[in-house]
């Protein structure tokens, strides 16, 4: 009979199966003889069975059960499994297989990989003393492995893991290095701090005629009211005119404008359904997503083109709405917000041929 053990973390530390359902998110789920836990497993095993498709169900029931293999399983608030990971520890030669993972359907593609991916890399640093991650990744996920730091650059010498390694058709062998210094579950945390030894060290070493800061105690609660900030331009907008291509900074400010509430029956083009007889009164229309998508084709070199589809946009509007129009005073809104931005857009040198060719495409 298969009995199996489960081991839940508290936090990052063991702590018995047995204990409150109010109990910790993560376990590592392991078949040793309790049978109490042999349910855990056949959870876990259901969970990788719908998720792992081309897997045969036989080997997902071999691999969870085999007692050199470990899962470390996620929980939702209810106790139920949410995702796991299952893997082979290989203490002394430094790294673990990660054998396969996944999240259940509904919960794929919300940051729980990602979550389960990084406290794992801490129960590894911590409660095994394992620095290296090794996978065969399938195809299909390889995208997901790369954002959580495994790259197809193995860096553990081969003779560390060569013969160790389960290898599958259709994978890619992944590794991830696993830094002492990192806390995975606090990646913001750890990200601040290495942007603070960055200033510190660009601080330290400015040569002259260069600016610096005392810093911040409190973050402000107005952006613009950061010292210094001016000087690069950046704005509570959300776009800058002083960084980027011509077409950088149009996509910038036509992003900027749509979020705004008043854009909102400028988004879009105007359909007949919609709206009846739209298309008879009107005979140029114009919207944002228009424009956006004739930057998306570089079409926009100038202000001028910028401003007269934002021109054309609006008298469109009065011509069909009148200008007392609800619909007006929006446009007149989304107007005296991009007119005063396009003014200050950086244009560049301009290939005359390019507008040529442009012209000749519309
Ligand atoms: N391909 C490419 N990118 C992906 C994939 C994928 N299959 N899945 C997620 N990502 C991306 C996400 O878009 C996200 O990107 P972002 O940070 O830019 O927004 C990032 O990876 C992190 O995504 P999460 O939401 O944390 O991932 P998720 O919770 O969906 O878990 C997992 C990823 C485990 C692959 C899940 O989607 C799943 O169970 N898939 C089906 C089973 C599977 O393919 N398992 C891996 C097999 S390979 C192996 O086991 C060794």
């Amino acid at each position: 009979m298969l009995c199996l053990n489960v081991v839940r973390l508290h936090s990052i530390f063991c702590v018995e199966m047995e204990e409150e359902r109010s109990k910790p998110e993560f376990a590592v789920v392991h078949n040793d003889r309790k049978f109490s836990n042999m349910i855990q497993l056949l959870h876990l095993r259901n969970l990788f069975s719908k998720a792992l498709v081309k897997m045969p169900r036989d080997y997902v029931v071999k691999m969870i059960f085999d007692r050199r293999h470990f899962t470390y399983a996620m929980y939702r608030e209810d106790g139920t499994i949410v995702g796991g990971l299952c893997f082979r520890p290989f203490t002394n030669r430094g790294f673990a297989e990660v054998v396969f993972l996944a999240i259940a359907h509904g919960d794929q593609v919300r940051g729980k990989g990602t979550r389960l991916m990084n406290h794992f890399k801490e129960y590894c640093k911590h409660e095994l003393g394992i620095n290296y991650l090794l996978t065969y990744a399938d195809n299909f996920a390889t995208g997901y492995f790369k954002k959580q730091g495994f790259t197809a650059d193995i860096t553990l010498p081969a003779t560390q893991w060569k013969g160790y390694i389960k290898d599958y058709d259709g994978g890619t062998m992944m590794g991830c290095r696993l830094y002492q210094h990192i806390d995975y579950r606090d990646m913001s945390g750890s990200i601040r701090e290495v942007i603070k030894e960055m200033c510190h060290n660009l601080a330290k070493n400015a040569g002259e005629g260069v600016i610096v800061y005392p810093g911040l105690s409190d973050f402000p609660y107005d952006i613009n009211h950061i010292p210094g900030l001016e000087h690069v331009n950046h704005r509570e907008d959300g776009w800058s005119t002083k960084t980027g291509t011509f077409y950088g900074q149009v996509s910038s400010l036509l992003a900027a404008v749509m979020k705004e509430s008043f854009s909102l029956p400028f988004r879009e083009p105007v359909s007949d359904s919609h709206v009846p007889g739209y298309s008879t009164v009107i005979r140029n229309p114009m919207d944002l997503s228009t424009m956006r998508m004739k930057n998306d084709e570089r079409w926009y070199v100038t202000r001028d083109q910028l401003r007269a589809d934002v021109k054309l946009m609006i008298d469109n509007c009065v011509l069909f709405n009148g200008p007392r129009h609800e619909v007006t005073r929006l446009g007149n809104e989304t107007v005296n917000f991009l007119m005063p931005r396009i003014d200050k857009l950086v244009e560049y040198a301009i290939d005359d041929s390019d507008i040529r060719n442009k012209k000749l495409r519309v």
